[in-house]
């Protein structure tokens, strides 16, 4: 499973390099307008952060002329990144196009089945299933994620499933149940992955207990 830190913070991609374990990050409009900076400045600096990861940057056109310039102007700033495309009938003709060109696509804002196996279809490289935003609703965001993975290997699709909107670490249990490929997570989220009070009660009395005795590695 991979997993993507969900943030336009460079800072944020910084540290969550520095734990060793990450895949790639996703940016969306509202997190690129929130860190305050430019937006290819800010795609490229992470591209530099993460060798060889998956870099989401968005379109925000929404007529399919425009979505294409912007999606090719996008592509052309750094071999990692991913065009960020939403899941609306320009969008899924734009996927298709990127597709027969070789730019890989991540189809954002995904909630049902259907619309994931449009995603799928016209050849995402990533779809993008938003949970959060659908269990603040009342229902529960992860069964269309389950549904969408078994949709994907049944009919042998090569698209990855991708679980966004991810609020707390039940979140990542439940789409590593799921069969999800990926998780994108919130930098926050991302250290509370590390936490658990028995780990830390069990270190300390280990460590008590190794200092007691007065041992060392080093002899
Ligand atoms: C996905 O790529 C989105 O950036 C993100 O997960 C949206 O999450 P939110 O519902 O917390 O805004």
């Amino acid at each position: 499973m991979k997993l993507f830190v969900d943030t336009g913070d460079v800072e944020e991609v910084r540290k969550a390099v520095d734990f060793g374990v990450l895949d790639g990050v996703t940016t969306n409009p509202t997190l690129i307008a929130k860190s305050g900076k430019g937006f290819k400045e800010t795609v490229l600096k992470i591209c530099e952060l993460v060798p060889g990861g998956a870099i989401s940057a968005e379109v925000v056109a929404t007529d399919y002329d425009t979505m294409l310039k912007e999606a090719l102007e996008i592509h052309s700033w750094h071999e990692q990144i991913v065009v960020k495309v939403p899941l609306i009938e320009p969008g899924i003709k734009l996927v298709k196009t990127l597709t027969d060109k070789g730019v890989r696509t991540n189809v954002t804002l995904v909630f049902s089945v259907p619309q994931a196996l449009l995603a799928a279809k016209a050849g995402a490289t990533f779809i993008s299933n938003f949970v959060g935003r659908v269990d603040d609703l009342g229902a529960d965001g992860m069964v269309a994620v389950a549904d969408t993975v078994q949709m994907v290997e049944t009919y042998g699709y090569d698209s990855e499933v991708l679980v966004a909107s991810v609020r707390h670490p039940l979140h990542v249990s439940q789409a590593i149940e799921a069969g999800a490929h990926i998780a994108t997570i919130p930098y926050k989220i991302f250290e509370m992955l590390f936490k658990h009070p028995l780990t830390d009660n069990g270190l300390k009395r280990f460590l008590e207990d190794w200092n007691k005795a007065g041992l060392s590695i080093f002899g």
